[in-house]
């Protein structure tokens, strides 16, 4: 038997974000607006959801976490009409139906918990959600009775001077008797503009002579509804400031919060420590006692405990501990840089394993690589892994040092232990402990031999390694 179920209505247009995009895909700390109420649904242990879909309902259900019901609105002919519809979804033996949109994304989940108690425990068939704010304009308004029951919800559009007045709106989320609802969504009557207000359900239930309860919300500012980019920016605001305060909370230092933007997804170990000016995006993982920022951008990736990035751009990559990055790296997807490395400024490394304690401190470029232990890779070094048509790989072995503009045109391998000289031109592999340089690169006692020969020793130096 399922106690209760919840309808999340989502087939509105959003005619006021004036977006291509459906509403409740816009994202708010980098999920869309849709999830983070399904979430805190789940969260508050609702036991079935379903998703009212209509407007955009392709991309609104591909959006959907596996297993979640929709079901289709067409047309759309208000939120009554949406219920409606969504009932037909809702298990026969509900006994309670939550009813929220998809567009009220910060409510808290122990919100729906004291509305689903108001509704179980009393004898109203429906309770709403109510919150006294600074500016009602927009929003049903909540007139009440006496006794502080509803009296009637009263749309803006349809309300004289002394109700727009009144200060308490309807939320938009409300726990219903589900009998009750599934025998009288049908009978709202269509209003002015011809649509099915859900709101019109308290009338009916008066004149039948039932109860509807208030429950009016602790924080107003999490009531927010999105009806435009307005109110969409105010609640991005909003989830970012909860969101740092649960990481301070949890023991991590954010030392500007309003200049970091961290998304709802992102983990952080403890006494981890949040520059200003930085972004933590996706679903990042930050270990213990590293310090983000001044001005790094962080973006689905995993940085390791005591690392420290700073004015740089990580994406999609990994950052092994002890590790320093910056300022001015590229991590870009794939990257992988073990613990205690030294990557420095504008060095771009891209889906390549990096070894521990490797050193890659000025301008240079790794990709489609395997970087070994202990190597040093020179400034202005960089792996032609691009050869017009396909990519190809470069290994590096454990020891190497790569002098100072060297390029490597992959596919190579470095052997580990082995040493090329400035500017060297790599074209063939290199055996382990063999010194390579010039251009083609060739072992250097070969070199010599050759330049001796022919009277003159040039290219035959080594080293030029540019080290910290
Ligand atoms: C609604 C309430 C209003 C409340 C406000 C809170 C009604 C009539 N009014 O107004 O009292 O103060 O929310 O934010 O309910 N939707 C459908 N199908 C439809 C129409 C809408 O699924 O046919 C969905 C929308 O996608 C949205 C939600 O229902 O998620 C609310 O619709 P919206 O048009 O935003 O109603 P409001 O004008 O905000
Ligand atoms: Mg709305």
């Amino acid at each position: 038997m399922v106690a209760s179920a919840a309808i999340v209505l989502a087939a509105g247009q959003g005619t006021r974000m004036r977006s291509r995009l459906p509403k409740v895909l816009h994202p708010l700390a980098g999920r869309p607006m849709l999830l983070h109420v399904l979430d805190a649904l789940a969260r508050a242990s609702v036991e079935e959801r379903v998703v009212v879909t209509g407007h955009g309902a392709e991309q609104v259900e591909a959006a959907l976490p596996d297993g979640l019901a929709a079901v289709r609105q067409e047309p759309q002919l208000g939120t009554a009409d949406a219920v409606r519809v969504g009932m037909t979804r809702v298990p026969a033996s509900t006994r309670h139906v939550i009813v929220t949109s998809g567009d009220v994304p910060l409510l808290p989940a122990d919100l729906f918990g004291a509305l689903l108690h108001e509704q179980a425990e009393g004898d109203a068939v429906m309770a709403l959600l109510a919150a006294r704010v600074g500016d009602p304009t927009g929003y049903g308004r909540v007139v009440r009775d006496a006794d502080g029951d509803c009296r009637a919800i009263v749309e803006e559009t349809d309300a004289d001077e002394a109700t727009r007045a009144i200060a308490e709106i309807n939320v938009g989320c409300y726990c219903f008797d589900a009998a009750w609802l599934r025998a009288n969504v049908g009978d709202v009557p269509a209003s002015a503009s011809g649509e099915f207000y859900l709101t019109d359900l308290v009338a009916l239930a008066l004149a039948a002579g039932r109860r509807v309860s208030v429950v009016t919300a602790p924080r107003a500012e999490l009531t927010i509804g999105i009806n435009d980019r307005v109110a969409l920016a105010g609640a991005e605001q909003l989830m970012r400031r909860e969101i740092a305060e649960r990481h301070m909370r949890a023991g991590v230092t954010i030392v500007d919060p309003s200049s970091v933007r961290i998304d709802a997804e992102v983990q952080i170990g403890q006494d981890a420590r949040i520059e200003p000016g930085t972004t933590l995006l996706g679903a990042s993982v930050i270990g213990q006692e590293a310090v983000i920022g001044p001005n790094a951008h962080v973006v689905a990736s995993r940085i390791g405990p005591r690392a420290h990035v700073w004015a740089s751009i990580v994406e999609e990559a990994s950052v092994g501990e002890d590790a320093e990055i910056g300022p001015f790296s590229h991590l870009r997807p794939g990257a992988e840089v073990g613990p205690r490395c030294r990557i420095g400024n504008y060095a771009e490394i891209k889906n390549s394993r990096i070894g521990a304690g490797t050193q890659q401190h000025h301008f240079s470029y790794v990709g489609d690589a395997d970087v070994g232990d202990d190597v040093n890779i020179g400034a202005g070094t960089v792996t032609a892994n691009y050869d017009g048509e396909q990519k190809n790989a470069t290994l590096i072995g454990d020891g190497a040092f790569i002098g100072s503009d060297s390029m490597l045109i992959a596919p190579v391998t470095i052997g580990a232990g082995a040493r090329t000289g400035a500017g060297a031109v790599v074209t063939r592999d290199v055996p382990p402990n063999t010194t390579v340089v010039g251009m083609p690169a060739r072992p250097i006692e070969l070199r010599r031999r050759s330049a001796t020969t022919a009277g003159e020793d040039r290219n035959t130096q080594t080293g030029g390694g540019s080290t910290p």
